[in-house]
């Protein structure tokens, strides 16, 4: 079965007080406001990770996640963060290849292959990003970029593996710009996305969630995420607010 998921990645904001209390208010509005199945999950600054955690516990479709992970166990790498760590802290999901990472820390798509393989060897989430830059979209080549995206990153998993995997579309153009993709665009790239999936893996990508993220607001997420190949949401900005957030939750 598809899950349906509304993922909120705080990027890098946010004091650890202030962590506190937007994590406390989304968590309790979502309790008190969603009956349905789907799963938040809070994806944190990575110091915050065991305090959101702590927050989380006991409710049953609330998940942690962190931004990032490093691909190797541990060792001399400073400033990294590793997947047990991530694990020790009762986080369960990881961002993988967000395109923020892939443009400004140069993660390319052999480096994200190992990171989604280290992050399920841990036993943990990947939510595995894609997405293309408007030159590529308007050149009309945007559906060939992200299924290679997808191929490169993903590819090389097992069976078993790959059915533990969350994918996001998150188009470069409507991160952060306020532009989001029509639900039509949504819908017809997820679809895509889905086929391709299925090349490789059959019947598991019909239950692959895909989410969609770029502009995700309150008066935009229940039409995205009406369409019939978008799972939920990766959401940044509106993240930031625990109001427009619940709102977004409470639209899946
Ligand atoms: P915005 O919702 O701010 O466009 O960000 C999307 C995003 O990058 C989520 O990972």
């Amino acid at each position: 079965m598809r899950q349906k998921i509304v993922a909120g990645n705080w990027k890098m904001n946010k004091s650890l007080t202030e962590a506190q209390t937007l994590a406390s208010e989304v968590i309790n509005m979502v309790k008190d406001e969603y009956r349905g199945n789907g799963v938040m999950v809070l994806c944190p600054p990575s110091p915050f990770l065991g305090v959101v955690v702590n927050l989380a516990k006991g409710q049953p479709n609330v998940g942690v996640g962190a931004q990032n992970c490093h691909e190797k166990d541990s060792g001399a790498y400073t400033g990294e963060i590793s997947t047990s760590m991530i694990k020790s802290t009762g986080a369960t999901y990881v961002i993988i290849g967000h395109s923020e990472r892939r443009e400004f820390f140069n993660e390319n798509d052999a480096l994200l292959a190992q990171k989604v393989s280290k992050v399920l060897d841990e036993g943990l989430t990947p939510i595995f990003c894609c997405g293309e830059p408007l030159g590529i979209r308007e050149s009309g080549n945007h559906i060939k970029f992200v299924k290679d995206q997808l191929s490169n990153g993903l590819f090389h998993l097992s069976d078993e593996d790959f059915k533990k995997v969350v994918v996001a579309y998150e188009p470069i153009w409507a991160i952060g710009t306020g532009k989001t993709a029509s639900s039509d665009q949504a819908q017809e790239m997820h679809h895509e996305l889905r086929l391709h999936l299925a090349t490789k893996f059959g019947d598991i990508s019909n239950d692959t969630s895909v989410l969609y993220g770029g502009s995700v607001k309150p008066d935009n997420a229940a039409d995205l995420f009406s369409r019939p190949d978008v799972d939920g949401g990766l959401v940044g900005g509106a993240s930031l607010k625990s109001r427009d957030f619940a709102d977004i939750v409470k639209a899946i």
